[in-house]
């Protein structure tokens, strides 16, 4: 599946993602400023995230939390640009996240190839005009 959007309507690009995508770890693909962060922050408001969403990059990990029909779950958003291997990955904890069946999305997974589940939804993220991007989702190289 492919989705072409402009800035001022990545809010709508997230609804149709939800519609149309079933998954809980996401991985984020894309160069350096493509719009991953714009897009997993676009796709945490649409699930109901109140609090700001913002590059983990020296954190690692930031949890999230939305409430779907009652219940509180957390979002993990981890980024492993600054991570050196997949060693650092596991020991920063990123494990816990993508194994809790809850939703993660994770910038940079290149860095950790084999830490991914096998169910993992993979978007690519590319600049497809001056103000355009183009997702595509779950299409394997
Ligand atoms: N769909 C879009 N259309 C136009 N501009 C966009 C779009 N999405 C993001 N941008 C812009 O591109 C820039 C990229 O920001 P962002 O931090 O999301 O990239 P990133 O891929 O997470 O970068 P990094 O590799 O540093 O983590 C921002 O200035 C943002 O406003
Ligand atoms: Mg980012």
């Amino acid at each position: 599946m492919q989705i072409k959007t402009t800035l001022d309507k990545i809010g709508e690009a997230a609804h149709i993602f939800w519609q149309n995508i079933d998954g809980k770890i996401f991985a984020v693909e894309g160069d350096m400023g493509a719009g991953k962060t714009t897009f997993i922050t676009a796709l945490c408001h649409a699930k109901g995230v109140k609090s700001p969403v913002s590059s983990p990059t020296f954190s690692l990990i930031n949890e999230y939390s939305y409430i779907e029909n009652g219940v509180t779950h957390p979002i993990y958003h981890i980024d492993l640009y600054r991570v050196k291997d997949e060693q650092e990955a596991i020991n920063a904890g990123i494990e816990d996240c993508l194994y809790s069946g809850n939703i993660c999305f994770v910038e940079w997974p290149q860095k950790a190839p084999h830490l991914l589940p096998e169910n993992t939804v993979h978007i690519y993220i590319e600049a497809s005009g001056e103000n355009t991007r183009l997702l595509k989702i779950d299409f394997h190289r």
